[in-house]
């Protein structure tokens, strides 16, 4: 959805931290590449720095990111502008101000830790630079129900929401909406789509890496904040959510919205928090931290269409791979005809959303001989590797352009707080795993039955 014209200024708040390093510069860049950016871009920190060593702060990330072509990042550069000063003092926001000259639209983004989220809104607002602006946010959006909602109060005060672009990046993968364009696209999926069909739906995010150095972040945070709260139940509303009436997206945000309210705050007894041995030996982690680096969890969804229908969650570092997938099983024919006496696996989707795109169907076929005798098979239905825009670069350009489709509003980021919010406020010790296994093994005990964790594969992965 447009909701106006284009914004004229791009001022990034946290411009030496990590995050600009990673991920922002590349993606302005990128835009500037693609000739879909030509307005001032001013930095804000609080670094004692110059305009200079921004610009080599940007194209050192842009050359580790990997394209470089000195004449784009000529132009890049010659559209860097930086503001040096504390967000708590005024005067700050009376040079942003100065910085920003004729712009009239600017959209400012907190790439800053939300503790300051406070100080920088009031300081745009009294100076005058949040007048026609809009705000992009990061995640974490708060520690739990209530602080979101105290962020929420705080942005409101100065910006209405729909000039707020509150960040998911998953939500700009290329195989996150594929999963929507999968399901609404395609007329056999919905007779099956349902609790009479799907016997259960697994979504393992895994990561073969560690904190990265990011320890004393990840102690604040854990699995659970950090990628279950966010991507993972957007990955599931996406899943689940029924149909959207109309083609505007509001019609898809309400849609996705009624499927969070429907899910069933997480019941402790269905959860397994763990950690990686050696996690407490991280810089910045404390020696007996109970922050949890794998979570395993089973979500219920009180919907017509998916009562009794389990949602297997499970996230990790230093697991065995890096590959996040979705599993949709069906369940068994009424009858066996065939193989009465073996166990064969039911049929199934598999969604495999990173490294790589895939969609695969598990089905049974007869086995060659004379016996009517089986064997599973998957027929791959789509295959991309090549993802044309990167998540930031998808997502900051429809922020800058006003498109809010693919961003959280305030009401669903709170529905989702309030599926966690029971094991955040009660959590369960961690139980430590091996790095490079799949998590503790207790956590089998979260599949119900004779179901069983489906670990994605290594060989539909790139090595990481
Ligand atoms: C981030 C988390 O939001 O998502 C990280 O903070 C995680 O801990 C990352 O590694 C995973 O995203 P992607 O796109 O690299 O799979």
């Amino acid at each position: 959805m447009r909701n106006s014209l284009e914004s004229d200024a791009f001022v990034f708040f946290g411009a030496t931290g990590d995050l600009a390093y990673k991920k922002i510069f590349p993606a302005l860049y990128a835009m500037v590449h693609r000739g879909e950016l030509n307005t001032p871009i001013i930095g804000m920190a609080r670094a004692g720095w110059t305009l200079d060593k921004l610009r080599d702060r940007a194209r050192d990330s842009v050359q580790a990111a990997g394209d470089f072509e000195p004449e784009c990042f000529a132009k890049l550069s010659a559209l860097l502008d930086y503001v040096d000063g504390d967000y708590a003092d005024p005067a700050t926001y009376l040079r942003l101000k100065k910085a920003l000259g004729l712009a009239a639209r600017p959209i400012h983004y907190l790439a800053i830790p939300p503790s300051m989220f406070g100080s920088v809104v009031q300081g745009l607002a009294k100076s005058g630079c949040a007048d026609s602006a809009r705000v992009i946010v990061e995640k974490p959006f708060g520690r739990d129900l209530e602080t979101a909602r105290a962020l929420d109060e705080t942005l409101h005060a100065v910006f209405p929401e729909q000039s707020i672009f509150r960040i998911d990046h998953y939500l700009g993968k290329e195989a996150v909406q594929n999963l929507l364009y999968f399901r609404f696209a395609n007329t056999f999926l919905e007779p099956i789509w349902n609790r009479n069909y799907v016997k259960d739906v697994q979504i393992t995010m895994a990561e073969k890496f560690g904190v990265q150095g990011r320890g004393a972040f990840y102690e604040e945070v854990g699995a659970i904040r950090d990628v279950v709260q966010n991507h993972l139940l957007q990955v599931i509303a996406l899943l689940a959510m029924d149909a959207p009436v109309g083609h505007e997206s509001q019609a898809m945000q309400s849609e996705k919205l009624r499927l969070f309210r429907a899910m069933r705050p997480l019941d402790p007894k269905e959860v397994v928090r763990g950690q990686f041995r050696g996690y407490r030996s991280e810089n910045g982690v404390a020696k007996a931290s109970q922050v949890e680096t794998f979570a395993a969890l089973r979500l219920h969804i009180d919907t017509w269409r998916w009562a009794d229908v389990p949602f297997y969650i499970r996230a990790g570092k230093c697991l065995a791979l890096s590959a996040t997938e979705v599993i949709v099983n069906l369940k068994s024919p009424p009858l066996a005809i065939f193989d009465a006496s073996a166990t064969m696996p039911t049929n199934y989707y598999r969604l495999r959303l990173s490294p790589e795109v895939v969609i695969g169907a598990g089905a049974l076929v007869k086995r060659n001989g004379e016996n009517m005798r089986g064997e599973p098979v998957e027929l791959i239905a789509r295959h991309q590797s090549q993802i044309e825009k990167s998540p930031y670069e998808r997502l900051l350009g429809d922020a800058i352009r006003g498109d809010t489709s693919l961003f959280t509003q305030d009401e669903t980021v709170e529905a989702a707080w309030r599926v966690v919010d029971p094991v955040l406020r009660d959590p369960l010790p961690v139980v430590e795993y091996e790095p490079g296994s799949w998590g503790p093994a207790v956590a089998t005990d979260v599949v119900a039955g004779d179901e069983v964790w489906h670990n994605p594969t290594p060989e539909q992965t790139q090595p990481c």
